[in-house]
Parts: structure tokens; C-alpha cells; sequence
């Protein structure tokens, strides 16, 4: 069903990604070799076309006319793709509209309709193509996905993603109360067996999980009855498959919380006695939580997706991403669309460090993140929270060929980007570190001139060669 052939690929030039959570590591006139499977065989310093094609092909036992090569232009390089941990491909058509609303009312006038709407598989077949392509074109690479609670539309997204050969996690959506009465699940029983469906045909469409998984999706406590919590927890237990699910996002909704599940401790609590609290949970939000239940997330090994355009769209609060990760808890990006207004990780990661300002400016200095740090979690900690931290966001020997061309061009005529023809040190002054915060604070999808997974090519701006 994928779209575009693999072969081996040879790519030459500049890379930069990051190390750690406070590095960043740039590379130049360095070659990575990609075999036909997208796995990085080999990353070789030092080298040029030449170089590559007369001494180490050789050695891979490869042949020149196999290999598809790519180099980076002056003010070019590769970067990881962006991993987006928590979007709602089925809220696409929402993006920016949000009023004033918060949360429950945001649920009721704007979501619930648009959800409901794509049970009509023409709807949402276009809703589904437009947010894979725009995700696509902004490096996102990888989407853990809420769908709806449709099973056909549902398994509908999962059959899109592979065709467009997005890497990506499809979470049919669970909810059988306090939710409009013809848009949830019939009966806890129904939404166990329904989500089983979407795990079953993406078992048939991609065996192996090779870039589409599953992903068990509770929507949130107030719209699950504790019998479907208790129901797709054991389906954790029995298929080991992620979970993904809100928490603590509005003090509305913890009230809620409180009131529907008296007898559990706090609402991290309520996730956990129902087996849905695991290293295998991505937790989006998680603004209000308390220090008990952020010991207890990282106890369980639980992940945190930070939605920070959402959480000031919606009016939500201020995550403590600092606080999060001085208690060792991985934290990754999310747009959290439409509850976030932009498709982009990269806005995600402006937004971090703005919000990350915005608690230092409380009291607690220390919490502003550096670029180093927001271009992590968009990254390797995002690939972590999906369970996927040996296999991307890096250029490392063994991992697969996830990755975005960046050009710092200027403006063309006609709107587009054109390379410079000389440094990427346009104006005489830049660094690369300059170079990587001009592009992350200034940059859009202009600048993402193509994008690979697992060594396919999925994305090409239109004129950028
Ligand atoms: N909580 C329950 N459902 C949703 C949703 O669709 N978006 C956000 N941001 N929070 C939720
Ligand atoms: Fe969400």
C-alpha cells in the first residue's frame, strides 16, 4: 500500500540533532548511508560523494546505480523528524478555532460535532489526507493520533498513514458516557470490542507494526465508565499495546474527576486502579498535577505529553515541564490539535519555551527551557514517550532514517524559498547555533524542504530540489 519505493540512499552534507537533553551535536561533510530497509547503516565523518561511492560502497557491498544521493546546499541540513505525541488528526478542520472557550464547552461546541461529522468516510477521507499532508509538510514524521469513535473511520486514518507512509500511532476513541448520545460507545463492552476491530485491521495492513500501531485511547476519566477503563486496561494486560489518554488538564475537569471517582486517591490514581497507568501511557496535559501524582507517573514509568499551544488556547494552565523532568519523567511535544491551533511541532516547541518563561516568571528562574532542551522533546524525549527511543529521533548507526531537510533560504518571488548560494552564515555574523534559534523561533514549513520516513521520501516542497 506505501506509496513511495525505498532503496538505498546515500546523504551528504551537514546534520544536526540532538545528543542530550542539554546538546546539540552538528556534523558536516559527513556521509549517512541508509539501506533499502531505511536503517542507518553507516554514518562516516569526513566524507564526500566521492569518497563514499569509491571506498565505502564497496565495503556495503553496494553498487553506485542503486543508491539515491542527497546533499545539503549551503544553509542546509538534516534534522531529526519532529514526533508529535498527542494530535487529533479528526479535529484537523478546527485548527484555530477556539473563541474563549475552555475545555467542556470547547468539548461541546466545537469537537463533538466535528468528530461525530467524519463518520461519513468521504469526510473523512479528506479531513484525514489534508492533516497527514500538513503534519507531513511541517517534519512531522511520527503522530500518535486520536481518530474518532467510528471504527471504520478510524481504521480509515490508519489505512492513510501507511499509503502516505507517515509513521504513526491510531487510537480509535473510547467513551461511553457523559458524551453526546449519538457520538460515544454503545456499552463498555462495545468499546472494548470496537477498539479490538482497529487492532485487528491494522494487524492485517501492516504486520509488524513497521510504521502503524495501535494505540488504546480512553478519551479522558469523565467520559469513560469505570467498566471500560477496567475493560481496556486488561486489553493492555493481554496485547502490551500504548495507551494514550488526558489528565489534569482544567480545574473544571479535576472537579469532575473528583466527583465521578470519590474513592480513588486523585485523578492519576483513577488511570492507575484501572490498570491504564503503565510505561507504555502517554499522559497528554498533565498541567495541574500534584507532586504525588507526578511521583507516582514516574513510579510507574507513565510518559507526559506537554501541549503547550493548547494549554494557553484553551486557557488551561502552565505545565512545570522543568519540574516534570527533574523528576526523571519523559516529557515530549504534542500540538494537541485543535485544542492547539497549529499542526506544527515546531510551533509546539516556541510555545514550550514561551510557557517555560512564563513559569519563571512566577518565581522559579530555572524553569525556562533552552533551545537545546525544546528541540529534545520534539525529538528523542518524544520518541521515548511512543516507546520508540532505539529506533528515531537520531542520527545514530542502527537507528531508521526519520528525518527532515531544513533550508535557510530567503524569500522568492513568488513566496517560496531559494537557497543562498554561499555560507548559511548569510549576513556574516551567524553561527550554526544561531542559525538552528533563527530557524526554530522564525522558521515555518517553507523551510521544510523534504522530509523521509524509514528512508522513504514523504514530503518535497514544491520547486525545492
Ligand atoms: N479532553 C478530552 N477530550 C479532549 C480533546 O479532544 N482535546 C483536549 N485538549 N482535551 C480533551
Ligand atoms: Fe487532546
Amino acid at each position: 500500500m506505501a506509496s513511495h519505493p525505498v532503496g538505498k540512499s546515500l546523504f551528504l552534507g551537514s546534520f544536526v540533532h540532538c545528543k542530550s537533553l542539554d546538546k546539540i551535536e552538528t556534523f558536516h561533510d559527513t556521509a549517512v548511508f541508509v539501506d533499502e530497509k531505511g536503517v542507518i547503516v553507516a554514518i562516516e565523518p569526513q566524507c564526500d560523494e566521492k569518497k563514499a561511492t569509491e571506498s565505502l560502497f564497496p565495503k556495503l557491498c553496494w553498487k553506485s546505480g542503486d543508491v539515491t544521493i542527497r546533499s545539503t546546499k549551503p544553509g542546509q541540513f538534516f534534522f531529526p523528524g519532529f514526533i508529535d505525541t498527542h494530535i487529533h488528526a479528526s479535529q484537523f478542520p478546527n485548527a484555530g478555532i477556539f473563541g474563549k472557550t475552555t475545555l467542556l464547552e470547547w468539548l461541546n461546541t466545537y469537537t463533538f460535532p466535528m468528530e461525530r461529522s467524519l463518520a461519513d468516510l468521504s469526510r473523512a477521507t479528506r479531513v484525514y489526507t489534508r492533516c497527514i499532508q500538513r503534519t507531513l509538510s511541517h517534519g512531522t514524521t511520527t503522530a500518535s493520533y486520536y481518530a474518532t469513535v467510528s471504527v471504520p473511520a478510524t481504521n480509515l486514518l490508519a489505512d492513510l498513514c501507511l499509503s502516505h507512509g507517515q509513521r504513526a500511532f491510531i487510537g480509535r476513541c473510547c467513551m461511553d458516557t457523559l458524551s453526546p448520545e449519538d457520538y460515544r460507545d454503545e456499552s463498555p463492552e462495545s468499546g472494548v470490542e470496537d477498539t479490538r476491530k482497529t487492532i485487528a485491521h491494522i494487524a492485517e495492513i501492516d504486520p509488524g507494526n513497521q510504521l502503524i500501531t495501535p494505540i488504546i485511547t480512553p478519551r479522558f476519566a469523565p467520559s469513560c465508565s469505570s467498566e471500560l477503563m477496567s475493560g481496556l486496561g486488561a486489553l493492555h494486560k493481554e496485547t502490551n499495546l500504548p495507551i494514550q489518554t488526558h489528565i489534569s488538564e482544567n480545574h473544571n475537569e479535576i472537579a469532575m474527576v473528583k466527583e465521578l471517582f470519590p474513592e480513588h486517591a486523585h485523578y492519576t490514581a483513577v488511570y492507575d486502579d484501572h490498570g491504564l497507568l503503565t510505561p507504555k501511557t502517554i499522559l497528554a496535559h498533565a498541567v495541574h498535577i500534584s507532586e504525588e501524582e507526578a511521583d507516582l507517573i514516574k513510579k510507574r514509568e507513565a510518559k507526559i505529553s506537554h501541549c503547550p499551544a493548547s494549554n494557553s488556547a484553551i486557557t488551561s494552565g502552565a505545565a512545570r515541564v522543568r519540574w516534570m523532568l527533574n523528576k526523571g519523567i519523559e516529557v515530549g511535544l504534542g500540538t494537541d490539535m485543535s485544542g492547539g491551533y497549529s499542526p506544527s511541532i515546531l510551533e509546539a516547541a516556541r510555545q514550550a519555551s514561551l510557557v517555560s518563561r512564563h513559569v519563571a516568571m512566577t518565581g522559579d528562574d530555572a524553569a525556562k527551557l533552552s533551545i537545546e532542551e525544546i528541540l529534545y522533546l520534539a525529538t528523542k524525549g518524544g520518541a521515548k514517550v511512543v516507546g520508540l527511543g532505539d529506533r528515531i529521533g537520531g542520527f545514530e548507526t542502527g537507528m531508521e532514517w526519520d528525518a527532515q531537510l531544513i533550508g535557510m533560504g530567503s524569500v522568492d518571488e513568488v513566496g517560496g524559498m531559494k537557497e543562498e548560494e554561499g555560507p548559511v552564515d548569510i549576513f556574516g555574523w551567524e553561527s550554526w547555533d544561531n542559525c538552528i534559534e533563527k530557524w526554530v523561533f522564525n522558521g515555518d514549513d517553507r523551510n521544510t524542504r523534504a522530509v523521509w520516513v524509514k528512508g522513504r521520501l514523504v514530503h518535497e516542497r514544491n520547486g525545492c530540489k
